[in-house]
């Protein structure tokens, strides 16, 4: 089939090329003209583990097209998907949705022959029927709903093997086009799961707000741990085996953060609060983070004995989650203004590079290296769980400087913590020294 994203971020270039992977002819638009002409010459603008050896096959073989022409990529594909960002609107938990119309609007006013819209964007409900709104219900388009669940850092993966594809239309004659557009991962045993247009599009906010909502309850579950010497991991392990819980997204860490579930939760808070409906779980897990970040933030000022002014911090990993260069809503982001706030003097280390986040921040200083970002530290934060910081040799990087060591994501083991002058902190275990 003949395919066009409009969007080529995270998922629309993930999911773009993986349907070139499987045999579809791909044209991937963005307006950012700078990264098309990146992906032009074969260079992928986001890191993504194996995206850029799947971006060179793929263009290579002629199934993969880049460009900046829009009327040309949707007058030669038959379903056109939006993959464009579905951010909250500014000081409200409401969805902007002025990138989704855009781009409707754009393809009304180029596109010649009949057409399949696909929403892969994140969209709040009833998004569907606006959309045929502004196309003045024309019988040229139709438009269905197929929300993305892919995460990043695993996104060729989770695209390749999704647990499931949800399509959701009004039309039911449309879900035989997306079944055979999919087959191929259907055929390796990809639930194929279709439902009206309104369900595919709450499905997509349920899912994401519960796993937000697993999340803050291990977090929640860990500070009550701290307060009574239980390890929060084995709590986890003796919970998360009970099939009914499952063992996953029951991991404490800080709170959480990304392009998703900050902006998600809160949108299906105005989803309900638009139809009157009071979502107090989503609600309480919202403030819950928002009450974690500040959490986090004291507990860094108490292991600084509340004197952070002049004193050496250093952060590894800055990014949301490993694998990935997305720095949205990560807890980094509060951490180190903060800190530069109080008067500390901050280096970081982080494996995709320095980050225009910080660029503008006095006594913040990127390191190419783990070894200079941690010279000197009176504390260091261990933040993203990069497979690189899980073997660290304390005793070699602190030598005989006493420092402590505030580990957000319990990645390394208390018992190989044998470094001398190191105080250990993480979250929800019993203290080790
Ligand atoms: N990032 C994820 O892990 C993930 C996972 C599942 C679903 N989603 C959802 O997918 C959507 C996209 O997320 P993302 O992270 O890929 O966003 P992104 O910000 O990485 O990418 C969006 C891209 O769309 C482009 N764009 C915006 N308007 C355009 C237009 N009119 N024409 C052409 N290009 C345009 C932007 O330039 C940008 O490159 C969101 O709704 C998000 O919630 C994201």
């Amino acid at each position: 089939m003949k395919l066009c994203m409009i969007g080529t971020g995270y998922v629309g270039l993930v999911s773009g090329t993986c349907f070139a992977d499987i045999g579809h002819t791909v044209y991937c638009v963005d307006k950012d003209e700078a990264k098309i002409e990146k992906l032009n010459s074969s260079q992928s603008p986001i890191y993504e583990p194996g995206l850029d050896e799947l971006i060179k096959e793929n263009y290579k073989a002629n199934r993969l097209f880049f460009t900046s022409n829009l009327s040309e990529a949707v007058n030669k594909s038959d379903i056109i998907f939006i993959c464009v960002g579905t951010p909250n609107k500014r000081k409200s938990l409401s969805v902007d949705l002025k990138f989704v119309y855009q781009a409707v609007k754009d393809i009304k006013k180029v596109s010649k022959g009949k057409k399949i819209i696909v929403t892969k964007s994140t969209v709040p409900v009833g998004t569907g029927d606006q959309i045929e709104k502004i196309l003045k219900n024309s019988k040229k388009f139709t438009v269905v709903s197929n929300p993305e669940f892919l995460r990043e850092g695993e996104a060729i993966r989770d695209f390749k093997y999704p647990d499931r594809i949800v399509i959701g239309s009004n039309s039911s004659s449309i879900f035989k086009t997306m079944k055979n557009l999919y087959s191929p991962l259907i055929n390796k045993g990809s639930k194929f799961f279709t439902t009206n247009r309104r369900g595919a599009e709450l499905i997509k906010y349920a899912a994401n707000a519960f796993l937000a909502t697993k999340i803050t309850y291990i977090n929640e579950i860990a500070n009550l741990c701290e307060k009574i010497n239980v390890n929060v991991e084995d709590v986890s392990l003796g919970i998360g085996s009970d099939l009914r819980i499952g063992s996953r997204f029951l991991r404490a860490g800080p709170s959480y953060g990304g392009s998703c579930f900050p902006k998600d939760t809160k949108g299906l808070i105005s989803i309900g609060e638009k139809e009157k409906v009071d979502l107090s779980i989503v609600k309480s897990v919202v403030k819950s983070n928002e009450n974690r970040k500040k959490l986090i933030l004291n507990k860094i000022s108490k292991i600084l004995k509340n004197k952070i002014k002049n004193k050496k911090v250093s952060i590894l990993g800055v990014t949301f989650k490993p694998n990935t260069d997305d720095m949205r809503d990560s807890m980094s982001l509060k951490i180190i203004p903060y800190l530069i706030k109080k008067g500390a003097i901050v280096s970081y280390y982080d494996p995709t590079g320095e980050k225009k986040e910080f660029e503008n921040l006095s006594n913040c200083n990127f390191y190419m290296n783990i070894n200079d970002a941690v010279k000197k530290a009176d504390l260091i934060i261990l933040h993203t769980e990069w497979d690189e910081f899980k073997s660290l040799n304390f005793n070699s990087l602190i030598k005989k400087r006493k420092t402590s060591l505030y580990d957000l994501r319990n990645l390394l083991n208390t018992e190989d913590i044998k470094a001398k002058n190191l105080e250990y902190f993480s979250i929800g275990r019993p203290k080790i020294n």
